[in-house]
């Protein structure tokens, strides 16, 4: 067992990390590692910088020699029935030709194309045929509404997207390509929508602009040079939410991405390509299913399976029985999954044999204790370390974790930083605190994984991070750390909401909600939810010519739903005659919070208050919530 206080961490990092590329082939090795400046008067990163390099090429052409006949990605249905094991030199020809067709239809280098898929083997081909001839793809998580993808199409500026007839979960279907159309009507400039064909259902063609994918696969051959890129050159863009505004839409780069996340996936997992059987069970969608799904386990040649369908699909036994079906090493989740499943008891999962189970991970939100135990002891028979890894979809990759051979002393704490990673904790007005200490957590120096930018925004870039504390970067997380130097993740800061592992800006939620012709304003907190982690509480301040229906909370909650997407559905709307606001106009979350919360008896001064009987309307008409 190896202490984590003895963890390497390097004294001179730019060597380090010009070590820890060659965890890649490259084309052109780089003989150079940082030129970072997180100063806004000469803001850059750049990584490897003279390195060339395809992200496509160093997943998959590489591995031919050695692993071609391998399994690179087992595909579970949401059918239980169901699946497929699809090897390294399979998913090369299928990616080749989608590269191919992409070509052949004028998508170029430099491109923009938006994937909106659901969870089959040909998300990842779309993502590697994208990275395979330099266009820039973006996935847009298939829950998400047409307006919202609309709203992705028209930032990034996308002219293909790449889709799906419907999606499967749960046993329900998803029209993603009538989504498409309707997105389509709102946003210019997609002159190609090819769409996979997955359930057969109902799908209608406009001509000139869709294509189907299995007819145009055999139209074009398998021969397609992966396109040499510079490090520094975008491998893509994913969407997300921030405290304010509209998503951004993070930007990540070939190199040192690539780098970070097949480093990460190698220390953190202690992978065996040869032995494990690796399971994320996150969506394309997020983060998470970029770097630990498809680009990290690939850039590894690990076996990575994919999974269409949901935790409680036919059953809460599937994870399980997936798990025993395909021998899975190595299961990766999210907190709301465990704690979902954890309330079926504990039957659902000793029907089935976990002995091939060897690691357990969590990620997405802190995972609380109990989830915890009840992951180590009952679901890997207390057999199987827990990484419980903290990143975000702006730092790329894992930054703080336990690692499988240290001790697993800390149920819910993230521990400690990865060799390589500077983190630093502050208080509000950024004094840097030592020893144990609550406080913001900053990551203090720069690493190969880290976003390079907002598109098309980059002052929003060095606003948002890297100017509440300058010359650092700002997680938007709070921490607690102990005397040993361990570190508690306790959540979101900032007006960003964690609803099942699903980030959102209250900000989104109160533009849909007044968007609704009966709403005058909302404002939007989280609260503690036993298994979603927060649930969305929305306040609603009708307009004056509106009469309260009975109906209308439910009507309210169905719109942000179609606005946005189930996700952000509210679990609560509460009508209110008015908000708590300062004498100056502003809302006082903090009140709004505390009332959600359940806690009206910890509002603190309310004196200043513009309106103060306000609150005791609220929190009498809180009361039927809790
Ligand atoms: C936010 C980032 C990391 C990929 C999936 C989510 C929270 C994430 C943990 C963890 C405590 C965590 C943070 C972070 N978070 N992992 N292990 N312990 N909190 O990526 O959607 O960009 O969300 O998720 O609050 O800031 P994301």
């Amino acid at each position: 067992m190896r202490r984590r206080q003895d963890r390497p961490h390097p004294q001179d990092r730019d060597t380090f990390w010009l070590e820890t590329a060659s965890v890649l082939d490259w084309i052109t090795m780089p003989t150079k590692a940082s030129d970072v400046s997180w100063k806004a008067e000469d803001f850059r990163i750049k990584w490897f910088e003279d390195g060339v390099l395809n992200a496509c090429a160093e997943c998959l052409d590489r591995h031919l020699a050695t692993r071609g006949k391998k399994t690179a990605f087992i595909w579970e249905g949401d059918d239980p029935e169901i699946s497929e094991t699809i090897t390294y030199e399979e998913v090369f020809d299928h990616v080749c030709r989608m590269a191919n067709v992409l070509k052949a239809r004028g998508v170029d280098k430099g491109d923009r194309v938006v994937l909106y898929m659901p969870m089959v083997p040909e998300a990842a081909y779309a993502m590697l045929a994208c990275a395979r001839i330099g266009a820039i793809h973006s996935v847009v998580f298939g829950g998400f509404s047409p307006e919202a993808l609309a709203s992705r199409i028209n930032d990034c500026g996308a002219t293909a997207v790449i889709t799906a007839d419907e999606g499967r979960r749960g046993g329900k279907t998803i029209p993603l390509k009538a989504n498409v159309d309707r997105a389509l009507e709102k946003a210019e400039g997609v002159r190609l929508v090819l769409t996979v064909k997955v359930t057969g259902g109902e799908t209608s063609m406009v001509s000139g602009r869709d294509l189907w994918w299995h007819e145009m696969r055999d139209e074009v051959t398998a021969d397609c040079p992966a396109e040499p890129m510079a490090a520094e050159d975008p491998l893509f863009i994913l969407y997300t939410s921030g405290s304010t505004g509209k998503p951004k839409g993070v930007i990540h780069s070939t190199g040192g991405y690539l780098v970070y996340v097949a480093y990460t996936f190698g220390l953190v997992f202690d992978i065996d390509p040869d032995k494990d059987i690796y399971w994320c069970t996150a969506d394309v969608g997020w983060i998470t299913g970029h770097s630990y799904m498809v680009y990290g386990p690939l850039a590894r040649g690990a076996t990575s399976l994919l999974f269409e369908g949901v935790p409680t699909y036919p059953d809460p036994g599937r994870l399980w029985s997936v798990t025993e079906k395909h021998n899975v090493t190595i299961l990766y989740t999210a907190p709301t999954a465990i704690r979902a499943l954890m309330k079926e008891g504990d039957g659902f999962v000793k029907a089935h044999d976990r002995s091939s189970l060897r690691l357990l991970g969590s990620v997405g939100e802190p995972i609380n204790p109990e989830a915890w135990r009840w992951y180590h002891d009952v679901v890997g028979e207390g057999r199987c370390p827990i990484v419980d890894t903290w990143w975000q979809t702006e730092t790329g990759g894992i930054m703080i974790t336990p690692l499988p051979d240290e001790p697993m002393d800390k149920p819910g704490w993230a521990t400690a930083p990865l060799p390589g990673i500077e983190l630093s904790l502050v208080d509000q007005e950024g004094h840097r605190l030592e020893g144990d200490a609550e406080g913001l957590l900053l990551i203090t120096a720069g690493w190969p994984g880290q976003a390079r930018g907002v598109y098309g925004d980059p002052q929003r870039f060095i606003d948002t991070y890297f100017s509440a504390y300058p010359g650092t970067y700002f997680t938007g997380d709070g921490a607690h750390r102990d005397a040993e130097g361990d570190y508690r993740i306790t959540g979101r800061v900032d007006d960003v909401l964690n609803v099942s592992g699903h980030r959102m800006g209250t900000a989104e939620i109160e533009s849909a909600l007044v968007a609704h012709p009966a709403v005058a304003e909302a404002a939007v907190v989280g609260y503690p939810h036993d298994v979603k982690g927060q649930g969305i509480h929305c306040y609603v301040i009708l307009q004056s010519d509106v009469q309260e229906t009975d109906d209308l909370p439910q009507t309210l909650r169905q719109h942000v739903r179609q606005d946005i997407g189930p996700v952000a559905t509210p679990d609560r709307v509460q009508i209110a005659p008015g908000l708590p606001k300062t004498r100056s106009g502003k809302i006082m979350r903090r009140i709004l919070r505390k009332i959600a919360e359940g806690h009206p008896d910890q509002l603190g001064d309310t004196s200043t208050l513009a309106e103060p009987e306000i609150v005791d309307t609220l929190v009498a008409d809180a009361q039927r919530f809790t």
